[in-house]
């Protein structure tokens, strides 16, 4: 059977073996991997058909009340899906660095957990749906704990006063290194961004003096609202937005440098807070359709986190009436339904 007239094929099949493990090699990640991280066909499959079903939708628009964001490109999207087992499988505009915005939330609630612990966290700001756009006023004057929840400004606003520090720059330089730690990539600030949202953001400083009225922000309201501006106006790109976002679904480990970066046990505080306010208004309309965790920026971008599997984000700036841009959601709803990601669908996890 091994004669010399086999041998060729023999070695071109050697050869493809080869590459094939070279391709497998376990990397930091990969050598504890989850056992229900989605197969890398599906995603692509998946990923491809969301990009070409909506790419040509119109609907929502630019937000305009920080002025850089209405000059961006509407026509822009992209695409990335990273999984807890580092794969990276990426369509359309993917290096374009966007504000992170209200995503950021997320992130400086997870630090927040991780320098006071959960429980501090809850006490100071609490974790309440306020039925109420993202920046409302009648939201802290209605509800009991005044700050709502940590994703809506006046309870993000107060979240980010509790990161401790000796001054603002000590406190500003925890979150970006917290942030870039959890993208597994050095973020930086985007200056034009924070400059335009700090000449307009005459609401969250107003957002942040009611608070204070009644005691529920912990440092300068106003030195508090600068480093929540400049958190808003991280740039992102959807790869590094979607590494961030798969750093929560890989139970707080970086799935590309194999960092520990959020608790583990602080994971499910955090994901549970995202799926009752991640779209603010839109919340209860998205767990009823998609059953996933996510969080959204007036920047355009989407993140949506599926435990143990991998995180999906998305950069398309038109939004809708709740600050949520169109097509991410369409994208993640169609996305989440190929790979059967709904969280409150046993199916999600086998069963038949
Ligand atoms: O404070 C603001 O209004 C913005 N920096 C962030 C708001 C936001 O992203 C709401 N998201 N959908």
């Amino acid at each position: 059977m091994f004669n010399t007239h086999n041998r060729p094929r023999i070695m071109l099949a050697t050869a493809c073996l080869l590459v094939a493990s070279i391709g497998s090699l376990p990397s930091v990640a990969q050598t504890k991997r989850s056992p229900v991280a989605p197969n890398r066909e599906r995603v692509e499959a998946a990923v491809r058909e969301a990009y070409e079903k909506f790419r040509s939708d119109t609907n929502g628009k630019n937000a305009d009340y920080i002025p850089y964001l209405a000059q961006v490109d509407s026509k822009m999207f992209g695409i990335a899906v990273v999984t807890t087992d580092n794969q990276v499988v990426t369509l359309g505009d993917v290096n374009y660095s966007f504000s992170i915005q209200s995503i950021s939330k997320v992130f400086t609630l997870a630090l927040a957990m991780g320098e006071l612990g959960p429980d501090k966290v809850f006490e100071k700001i609490g974790s309440e749906p306020t039925g109420r756009p993202f920046n409302s006023p009648l939201a802290v004057v209605d509800m009991p704990t005044h700050t709502g929840n940590p994703l809506v400004n006046a309870g993000a606003i107060a979240t980010t006063s509790l990161i401790p520090g000796r001054n603002a720059a000590e406190k500003w330089n925890k979150i970006l290194d917290f942030y870039s730690r959890a993208a597994g990539e050095k973020l930086v600030l985007i200056d034009e961004v924070y400059k335009s949202e700090a000449a307009t953001n005459t609401g969250n400083k107003a957002l942040s003096y009611l608070l204070a009225k009644y005691d529920r922000i912990y440092a300068d309201p106003f030195e508090s609202v600068d480093i929540y501006t400049k958190q808003c106006s991280v740039g992102v790109n959807a790869t590094q937005l979607a590494r961030m976002g798969a750093t929560l679904a890989n139970n707080g480990i970086n799935p590309a440098t194999g960092e520990q970066v959020i608790k583990s046990e602080d994971i499910p505080h955090i994901l549970s807070t995202m799926t009752m306010a991640g779209l603010y208004d839109g919340s209860g309309g998205w767990a009823w359709r998609v059953g996933l965790p996510a969080k959204s920026g007036v920047g355009g971008g989407i993140v949506a986190i599926a435990p143990g599997k991998g995180a999906i984000a998305v950069f398309a700036p038109p939004l809708d009436e709740a600050g949520n841009s169109v097509k991410a959601q369409e994208v993640i709803d169609y996305v989440a339904q190929q790979l059967n990601y709904n969280l409150y669908s046993p199916s999600s996890v086998g069963l038949k």
